[in-house]
C-alpha cells in the first residue's frame, strides 16, 4: 500500500520535513511500520491536521491521477466535516493505487471490480448501491442470521481443547469467516469459505508490498504475476458461486441472493455480474476481519481485567443460564453492550477512514487541493482526553454517564457511509462472546508480545495465545503478563 511519488510541494498543512537524501521515504516507512504510534506522535507535535511530509508528494491510497500528498486528521469537528461531505471526500476501492492499472492488460481487467463494490463508489453510484444493499441489513433480517451465528459458534467452540493453548485470533477469524460465508452466500462452506478468505487476504498482503511498486511486471516469480493469478482464481470461484445460485433460482435468504434479485426502482435493471463480483469481495472482507479483530481485542481486554470479566459472567449467566442469547435477550445484557463499546473505543478495529478530496476544500483551517489523501483517525479521536477522561483506562462504566456524538465515537464511521453491517456486527460479537464466556475461561499466555499490526484494520501482529479452561472463574490467572506495544494504548496490570 505504501509508495512514494515525485515530490510536488503543493500542500500547506504542517508536517515533518523531508530528508535531503531520501525525501519522504523515512516518513512513509515509519508510518507503514506502526501507523498508530507514528501519527500519534505527529498529532502531538503538529495538531489535529498534519501532513505525512511537509509539502506533500506522497501517495498511499489514492488511484486518482494527481495526488498532492497525504494528510492525517483527528477530532470530532474534522470527523464531522469529512463524514457529512461525501461529495467532497471520496472513497477509493480497497485495491487503492492499484486500481489505476485496471486498463493496462487483459489480465488486469478484473481490477475494474475486484474489491471495488460499494467501497469504491461515490455520490449517485454509491447512493444507488447502498439503497440496493440496505434491505439485507435491516433489523428484521438480522433475526434470520442470529440462528446461524449461534450454530456456527457452537460448532467452532466444540473444537477448542480444554487445557490447550490456542491462537484465539485465528479461532475468531474462523468463526466470523464461516458466519460471513453463510449470511453472504447462504452456504456454511466451512473449509471452502476459509479458502476464499485466504485468497482475499493473500491479495491484500501482496498489494501492500513495496515490491509491487518497483517490480510490477507480469513475469514468473514477481508479485504482480502472483497478484493477478490470485485475482483470476478469485474470479473463477465467485463466478462458479453465482452460476450455482442462478441455477437454484436465487431465492435463498442470504445477501448475495437478495442482491442478485434486486432491481433498480426506475430502470428495473438488475446488478451486473461485475457489480455483484465487486460487492461480494468487499462485504466478505469487511464483514469478517473487522468483527474477528473486535472479538480478539475484547477477549484480550477481559483477560486482563478480572473484576470486569467476573461481573460480565454474572450478567450472562443470570440472563442466559448457559444458553446462546436470542435477539430479544441481547437487550437485557447492558454490561455486555458497554464492554463491547468500550473495547471498540480503546482498540478501534478499523482505526482509519481513508478519503481523497474530489475538489479543493478547507479542513481544520487549511486549504486542501483536489486529490489530497485524507486519513481520518478514529483511533486518535477515541483517545482524546477531553472527550474521554483517562482515555487509556478500559472503563466500561464511563458509558453510564457519557453519550458521545456520532463524531466523537465512531468505530463504524459516521454519516451516509457509516458501516452498513454495524447492527450485524454488534449482534454477532455479542452472541459469540456470550456463548464463549459462559463455556470457557481464556487465560492469557505470554508466548508473544501483543503488538498491533495492519493499516485498514488493527489486528494482533503475532496472534493471541490463550489457554482454554472450562469456565471455573479463576480470572486472576494470566493477568499482568502482557508485553508489547499495545501497552501504549491501554493501561494494563
Ligand atoms: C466490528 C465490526 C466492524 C467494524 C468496526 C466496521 C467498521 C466499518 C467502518 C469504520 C466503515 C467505514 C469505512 C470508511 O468509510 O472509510 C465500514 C464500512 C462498511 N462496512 Fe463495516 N465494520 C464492521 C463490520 C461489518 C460487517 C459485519 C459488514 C457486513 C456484513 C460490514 C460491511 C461494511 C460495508 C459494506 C461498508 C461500506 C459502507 C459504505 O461505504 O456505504 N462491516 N465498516
Amino acid at each position: 500500500m505504501t509508495s512514494a511519488i515525485a515530490h510536488k510541494p503543493t500542500l500547506s498543512v504542517p508536517g515533518p520535513a523531508p530528508t535531503p537524501l531520501l525525501g519522504a521515504a523515512p516518513n512513509i516507512f515509519k508510518f507503514a511500520k506502526d501507523p498508530i504510534a507514528y501519527t500519534r506522535q505527529l498529532f502531538e507535535t503538529y495538531g489535529n491536521l498534519v501532513s505525512l511530509v511537509q509539502g506533500g508528494g506522497t501517495r498511499l491510497y489514492s488511484h486518482y491521477p494527481d495526488c498532492p500528498g497525504t494528510v492525517f486528521a483527528c477530532g470530532p469537528e474534522i470527523v464531522r466535516q469529512v463524514a457529512t461531505q461525501p461529495d467532497v471526500f471520496y472513497k477509493c476501492p480497497l485495491t487503492g493505487p492499484l486500481y489505476r492499472f485496471r486498463h493496462e492488460s487483459a489480465r488486469a481487467k478484473p481490477l475494474n471490480h475486484f474489491l471495488v463494490g460499494i467501497f469504491g463508489d461515490n455520490e449517485a453510484a454509491h447512493k444507488k448501491q447502498r439503497k440496493l444493499m440496505m434491505p439485507a441489513f435491516h433489523h428484521q433480517r438480522l433475526g434470520s442470521y442470529a440462528q446461524d451465528m449461534a450454530a456456527i459458534t457452537a460448532d467452532e467452540l466444540n473444537k477448542l481443547e480444554v487445557g490447550q493453548v490456542h491462537n484465539i485470533a485465528a479461532t475468531m477469524q474462523q468463526i466470523t469467516l464461516r458466519i460471513a460465508a453463510k449470511s453472504l452466500f447462504g452456504e456454511d462452506i466451512g473449509p471452502e469459505g476459509a479458502s476464499t478468505g485466504e485468497i482475499l487476504h493473500a491479495a491484500l498482503d501482496i498489494q501492500g508490498s513495496l515490491a509491487m511498486k518497483f517490480l510490477r511486471y507480469d513475469l514468473p516469480g514477481l508479485p504482480w504475476r502472483r497478484y493477478l493469478n490470485i485475482v483470476a482464481e478469485y474470479e473463477r470461484a465467485m463466478k462458479a458461486l453465482l452460476d450455482a445460485k442462478r441455477a437454484r433460482g436465487c431465492d435463498e435468504a442470504d445477501v448475495l441472493s437478495m442482491l442478485m434479485q434486486v432491481r433498480d426502482e426506475e430502470t428495473q435493471e438488475k446488478l451486473s455480474e461485475e457489480e455483484l463480483l465487486g460487492h461480494v469481495g468487499v462485504i466478505f472482507i469487511a464483514g469478517h476481519e473487522t468483527s474477528a479483530n473486535a472479538l480478539t481485542w475484547t477477549l484480550f481486554l477481559l483477560s486482563q481485567h478480572p473484576q470486569i470479566m467476573s461481573d460480565l459472567l454474572d450478567e450472562l449467566e443470570g440472563v442466559l443460564h448457559g444458553d446462546a442469547p436470542t435477539l430479544e435477550q441481547l437487550k437485557d445484557l447492558p454490561l455486555l453492550e458497554r464492554v463491547v463499546k468500550e473495547s471498540m473505543r480503546i482498540l478501534a478495529p478499523v482505526p482509519w477512514n481513508g478519503r481523497v478530496t474530489a475538489k479543493p476544500t478547507e479542513l481544520g483551517g487549511y486549504s486542501l487541493p483536489t486529490g489530497t489523501e485524507v486519513f481520518v483517525s478514529i483511533s486518535q479521536t477515541h483517545h482524546m482526553s477531553d472527550l474521554y477522561p483517562n482515555p487509556e483506562a478500559f472503563d466500561h462504566s464511563r458509558w453510564e454517564t457519557i453519550t458521545p456524538t456520532a463524531y466523537e465515537y465512531n468505530p463504524f464511521s459516521a454519516g451516509p457511509r457509516i458501516c452498513i453491517g454495524a447492527g450485524f456486527a454488534m449482534m454477532e460479537i455479542k452472541i459469540i462472546l456470550a456463548m464463549l464466556l459462559q463455556r470457557y475461561r481464556l487465560e492469557f499466555v505470554p508466548e508473544n508480545p501483543i503488538d498491533r499490526a495492519g493499516m485498514i484494520v488493527m489486528r494482533t501482529k503475532h496472534g493471541m495465545s490463550m489457554r482454554v479452561h472450562k469456565q471455573d472463574r479463576q480470572f486472576d490467572a494470566g493477568v499482568g503478563t502482557v508485553q508489547g506495544n499495545i501497552r501504549d494504548m491501554v493501561n494494563l496490570p
